[in-house]
């Protein structure tokens, strides 16, 4: 039986190079895993901070018949020896960048795949500041509901980025800069510096 995934995890994994050793942190259901073995990915490590998902990320292996994953409980990547390409989608910005800035094993190969259910601004911030860079960003639409998926890659070199790139990084996609904008506007009522971004994205894009 083949892995469907939704539109989100899908955009996630297009992104993952299958003949490099592959991580998902919080793996939950381990869906995202068992479809990258099923398109032939041939290292997989599937990890999660909680008993309950690993043992159903264990039915979904059996399910689907991809009993080659590892599975390991981690925080994070605590307990990963090593991986080329991390995913981590499904949580807040804030800790993703937490569980990316404690990787111990970077170099010029690494990738990360992350998609952030929340504060994607501060996720940017953080990579830039522990030497992470955005390759690219794309929208992942669920249920009405719109999410970037951010492609990075480890250089070394850390910067601070201003705001602009903080709330709407390398997506170009109308959706979701609408999304940040509204966001943004949001943020206005006790924030002023917020109101004037939006004004001058809004007046940049013609929106
Ligand atoms: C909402 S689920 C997302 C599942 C899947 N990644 C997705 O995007 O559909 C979040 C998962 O992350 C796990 N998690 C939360 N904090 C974690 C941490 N610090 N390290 C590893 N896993 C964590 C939770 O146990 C849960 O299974």
């Amino acid at each position: 039986m083949r892995v469907r995934l939704d539109e989100r995890l899908l955009a996630c994994g297009e992104l993952v190079r299958l003949d490099k050793i592959i991580c998902d942190v919080g793996t939950d259901h381990a869906l995202l895993p068992c479809w990258l073995v099923q398109r032939g990915a041939k290292s997989v490590i599937a990890c999660d901070i909680n008993d309950g998902p690993l043992l159903s990320a264990r039915e979904t292996m059996e399910q689907y018949g991809c009993e080659g994953i590892t599975l390991v409980k981690s925080d994070g990547l605590r307990n990963i020896p090593f991986a080329e390409d991390v995913i981590i989608a499904g949580m807040g910005g804030e800790l993703i960048g937490r569980i990316l800035s404690e990787c111990t094993f970077l170099s010029e190969d690494f990738r990360c795949i992350l998609q952030p259910m929340t504060k994607a601004e501060e996720l940017r911030r953080s990579m830039y500041r522990n030497g992470f860079e955005i390759i690219s960003e794309r929208t992942a639409g669920v249920h009405g509901k719109c999410y970037t998926v951010i492609y990075g890659r480890y250089t070394g070199e850390t910067a601070e980025i201003d705001d602009e790139t903080a709330f709407f990084g390398k997506n170009t996609d109308r959706a979701y800069i609408e999304k940040q904008l509204a966001l943004l506007d949001k943020m206005g009522n006790g924030n002023p510096s917020c109101r004037v971004l939006a004004d001058r994205v809004r007046r940049k894009l013609n929106y």
